[in-house]
């Protein structure tokens, strides 16, 4: 992790019509580091990654991904990002390595860097045994690995993932970190939702989103001391009830 700043917002809000999905969120990430961007069922995660990958505009405030404007310059920032979005974006009918060959293709890659890469991937997530057979037919953790070997065709220096690990297995999910670890100490910054507190705990740094803000932001154990809290479950919930109680929901 280096102090290079490579994510930054600033009041960053999205509405849809009168409602506030995202409320004047500001933060910053840096270089290397793993994020972990949590908040409960409706908080406004998938919507404010999807303005920082350039496919939502914000409605006011603004911020930079990899040194470009999230207003003004969505295209550069598509290119310097790997994404992985909540909902399972591979084509079903297609092989995994047709997939992987799809989206080197949209990423403009030559064909040459292309087999190079899918090569690469394919035995860095040990995807050799699945790689000929339908996307659809994967069993889900390799489908996410599936997913996490397309968002890094284009060799991204930032990944968002987007509960890269729901509905996967216990084991799959710590191999699953096992390698955003690696690529975290070659450099790539990660931002990642979870509602997983045990991944939560591998992150440098979380933010804890509320109806559309963020209400806690730090270290994971820093938090859990800070609050007096058991563990990192116990502050979460207790942090998100506090909320509830107080009225502060949508
Ligand atoms: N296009 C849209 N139009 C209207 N409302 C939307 C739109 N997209 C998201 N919302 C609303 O914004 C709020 C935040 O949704 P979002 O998907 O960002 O939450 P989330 O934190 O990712 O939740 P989850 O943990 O369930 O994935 C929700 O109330 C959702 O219904
Ligand atoms: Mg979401």
């Amino acid at each position: 992790m280096t102090e290079r700043v490579v994510v930054d917002l600033d009041h960053l809000t999205r509405r849809f019509g009168s409602f506030t999905a995202v409320d004047q969120i500001s933060l910053e990430v840096y270089e290397g580091e793993i994020f972990g961007f949590l908040g409960a069922n409706g908080a406004g995660k998938t919507t404010a990654i999807r303005m920082l990958c350039g496919l939502l505009l914000p409605t006011s405030g603004g911020g930079h991904v990899a040194g470009f404007d999230v207003l003004t310059q969505s295209e550069q920032i598509k290119k310097s990002i790997g994404y992985m979005s909540q909902k399972f974006s591979l084509y079903v009918d297609l092989s995994a390595r047709q997939n992987l060959e799809f989206y080197g293709a949209a990423y403009n890659l030559d064909r040459r860097t292309l087999a190079d890469q899918i090569a690469a991937l394919t035995q860095r997530l040990s995807l050799g045994e699945f790689i000929d057979r339908p996307a659809g037919s994967l069993p889900v953790g390799w489908r996410q690995r599936l997913a996490l070997a397309a968002a890094l065709l284009h060799k991204p220096r930032i990944l968002f993932l987007d509960e890269p690990t729901g509905g996967v297995d216990p084991v799959f999910r710590r191999t699953f970190w096992g390698l955003l670890y690696q690529l975290a100490e070659e450099g790539v910054t990660i931002f990642v939702t979870t509602h997983y507190m045990d991944e939560a705990e591998y992150c440098n740094r979380i933010s804890i989103m509320h109806a559309g803000r963020i209400i806690e932001m730090g270290r994971p154990f820093d938090l859990v001391r800070d609050h007096g809290a058991a563990n990192l479950e116990d502050m979460f919930i207790n942090l998100i009830r506090a909320q509830e109680t107080t009225g502060a929901t949508h």
